[in-house]
């Protein structure tokens, strides 16, 4: 793998919600293939609809990153802290394995070092083989495995789904 010096990170804006969407729906059909298109599409709405993205941008509490254009990005995630952790979200790369995911994750770490996080978390959906491969090359270790819970609302369509707490001490 090689990192793209190029590779600028930039704070989204509001208005880039329906780019994060249609970023977020290529990157995680890739990803979560299996699923079949029904559960993807419901998955992809409860979680990552424009309206909900756009929520997350007006909410001064998380962070949102962007490399690429505004209109076309290459790459997102998210940062929150949650008192001393910084809380790792929303990662989506267009292109795997050309570097986006690293540079986007060291940012995000910088930053958290910045706000005077001790750790970072960050929380896979456990058959998600490269996000867990990426997060142990970047020295994560796995905490425990659970439930999702309905961290999205009662209706949460991702609540059944198992996750992975995955821990890095900074
Ligand atoms: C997982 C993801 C964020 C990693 O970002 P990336 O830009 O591809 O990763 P980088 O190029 O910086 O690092 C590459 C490493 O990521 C992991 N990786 C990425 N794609 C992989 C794949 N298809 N299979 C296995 N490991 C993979 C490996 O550890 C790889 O290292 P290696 O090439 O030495 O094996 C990215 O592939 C992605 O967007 N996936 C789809 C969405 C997703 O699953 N997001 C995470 C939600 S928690």
């Amino acid at each position: 793998m090689s990192v793209h010096p190029q590779y600028t990170v930039e704070l989204a804006g509001v208005d880039e919600a329906v780019a994060i969407h249609n970023l977020i729906a290529v990157a995680g059909a890739r990803a979560y293939a299996n699923w079949g298109e029904q559960t993807f599409a419901e998955w992809l709405q409860s979680m990552y609809s424009p309206e909900k993205i756009e929520e997350r941008l007006r909410n001064p509490d998380i962070e949102t990153y962007r490399i690429g254009s505004k209109e076309t990005p290459l790459a997102t995630a998210n940062l929150t802290m949650d008192g001393d952790v910084a809380v790792l979200g929303g990662l989506y790369c267009r292109n795997e394995r050309v570097g986006l995911g690293t540079v986007l994750l060291q940012h995000r770490l910088d930053r958290a070092r910045d706000l005077g996080a001790k750790l970072a978390r960050a929380i896979p959906i456990a058959p998600n083989k490269p996000a867990i491969s990426f997060l142990h090359k970047h020295g994560f270790h796995i905490e425990r495995q659970v439930r999702a819970g309905n961290r999205y609302g009662e209706d949460d369509p991702y609540a059944h789904l198992m996750v992975v707490d995955m821990e890095l001490k900074l």
